[in-house]
């Protein structure tokens, strides 16, 4: 199949209204099973276009590879996920959500994938963290190559210890206010 080239960032806001939520699960190695129409409405995409990629797919150039390296090690450790993502749409606009990733286990306890729910974010929370991907970002080009998301990740997880903060904490702190 031919590769499709990502969409041009637009800069352009889309926001979900306070009663969304969108929901997709994933194979164990993040392939796409199940979205739900919030999920395609906000994207853009159509669920023949969605299914059996990767999420990356709406990954936006602003996300720092750290975040979702973060995010890997905190699932593949069979912890819950917390954090704020920006999202883009087919049309090259975007979205901010607060995400809750998962794993996803069957009624005998047996791995079966990962689950996400995510829903709109507290608005001045996207200030601060936004703050946080720029620096992130900075610190991935000037690292470039393999340990790029490693600094990065490492670049917020002391930003956050000074602050003697737990990341969930963090992040749970920003999406209150
Ligand atoms: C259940 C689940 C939901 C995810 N949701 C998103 C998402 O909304 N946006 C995103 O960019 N990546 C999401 N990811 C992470 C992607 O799989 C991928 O790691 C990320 O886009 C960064 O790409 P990279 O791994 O090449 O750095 C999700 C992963 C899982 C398992």
């Amino acid at each position: 199949m031919k590769k499709r080239l990502p969409p041009t960032p637009t800069q352009q806001e889309v926001s979900l209204s306070d009663d969304e939520f969108i929901v997709s699960k994933t194979d164990g190695e993040g392939k796409i099973t199940y979205i739900n129409r919030v999920f395609m409405q906000t994207s853009g995409y159509t669920e023949a276009e969605l299914l059996d990629q990767n999420h990356r797919m709406i990954r936006h150039p602003d996300m720092p590879h750290g975040l979702f390296q973060h995010m890997w090690n905190t699932l593949k450790n069979g912890n819950e996920f917390i954090g704020f993502v920006k999202n883009l749409c087919k049309n090259g606009g975007h979205y901010w959500v607060f995400a809750h990733v998962t794993p996803d286990h069957d009624a005998q306890g047996s791995f079966r994938g990962y689950y996400s729910v995510r829903r709109k974010p507290e608005k001045n929370a996207i200030t601060t963290i936004a703050h946080l991907y720029d620096a992130m970002n900075q610190v991935e080009q000037n690292n470039g190559g393999r340990s790029a998301a490693s600094a990065s990740a490492q670049h917020m997880l002391e930003y956050i210890a000074d602050k003697e903060l737990s990341y969930d904490e963090f992040i749970l702190q920003l999406d209150s206010h």
